[in-house]
């Protein structure tokens, strides 16, 4: 990997509770890449995250951002599942300053730089007409376009979403997904984004690191989204099986429940033959 990739990661292993969680994950990301990170839950989605944030120290391996080890500028991060209550007295917009405040403590007064700066942000994501909304009242599409917001107008190189499209309709999924597609061109930021689900990612994926018990795959999608390489991950056969434009991975020998599952979950993932 280049000295100047957006993240490298090598050979990444993280342990938690006493249990290897992940396994010599290897990876990078250019800069204005964008990037799924798919696998079913507990695969370690959101503790790679976590550690490229440098919240989970590694057992082993490196994650280096823009060449460095240990994060050399800011990261933009939106967590899994906010709860945002109703009630919270904060409006879209005062949730996007918190974002350009950053870990800086106590009050700061509004200046003008700064209502520039976070209405060009507001603006970039599409949340310019709820603006003044309190962000709890916000339908769940409206929330991540803020949160975006929020995670981006520090115009950090990385991006990290976790699992940004689990409560969304297909529609306001697929809007997200175009929306972070642009803004990782326009700001040359390299885009990684967790989901159980690869097909609302299909057509805009230019990477993809595919996570099955703690061990990963990556590369182009053609390369990684093949009967054979994932197979090999999972350690047992698994059919990529392309139907009605979508992609299903399914494991050969599970029988009627693992139907039952790709029915509702076209990404089936199971950890277990
Ligand atoms: N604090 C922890 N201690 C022990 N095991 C954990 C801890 N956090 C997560 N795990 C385990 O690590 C695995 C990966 O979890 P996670 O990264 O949350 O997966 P995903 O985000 O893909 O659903 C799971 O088996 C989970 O039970
Ligand atoms: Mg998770």
């Amino acid at each position: 990997m280049s000295g100047t990739a957006a993240l490298s990661v090598e050979g990444a292993c993280v342990a938690l509770g006493g249990r290897s969680v992940l396994r010599e994950v290897t990876f990078g990301l250019e800069p204005g890449e964008f990037c799924a990170l798919i696998g079913s839950n507990g695969s370690g989605k959101t503790t790679l995250l976590r550690a490229i944030l440098g919240f989970l120290p590694l057992a082993a391996g490196r994650i280096r951002l823009n060449g460095v080890v240990g994060a050399p500028g800011p990261i933009g991060y939106v967590p899994q599942k906010i709860a945002l209550d109703p009630a919270l007295p904060l409006r879209a917009r005062d949730v996007v300053t918190l974002g350009l405040d950053g870990a800086r403590l106590g009050l700061s007064w509004p200046s003008k730089a700064r209502r520039i700066e976070v209405d060009r942000m507001l603006r970039a994501v599409g949340a310019d007409g709820f603006a003044e909304q309190r962000i709890g009242l916000l339908s769940g599409g409206q929330q991540q376009r803020v949160l975006v917001a929020h995670a981006l107008v520090r115009r950090p190189k990385l991006l990290l979403l976790d699992e940004p499209l689990a409560n969304l309709d297909v529609r306001s999924s697929a809007e997200i997904v175009a929306l972070l597609r642009r803004l990782s061109r326009e700001y040359g930021a390299a885009v990684l984004l967790s989901a159980h689900d690869m097909n609302p990612l299909l057509s805009a994926m230019d990477r993809i690191v595919y996570l099955a018990n703690g061990a990963a795959v990556a590369g182009r999608p053609e390369e990684v989204v093949r009967t054979e390489v994932l197979s090999s991950l999972y350690g047992y056969h698994v059919d990529v099986v392309r139907v009605h434009g979508r992609v299903v991975v399914v494991a050969a020998e599970a029988g009627e429940q693992i139907h039952e599952a790709v029915a509702r979950d076209p990404v089936h993932t199971a950890s277990v033959p």
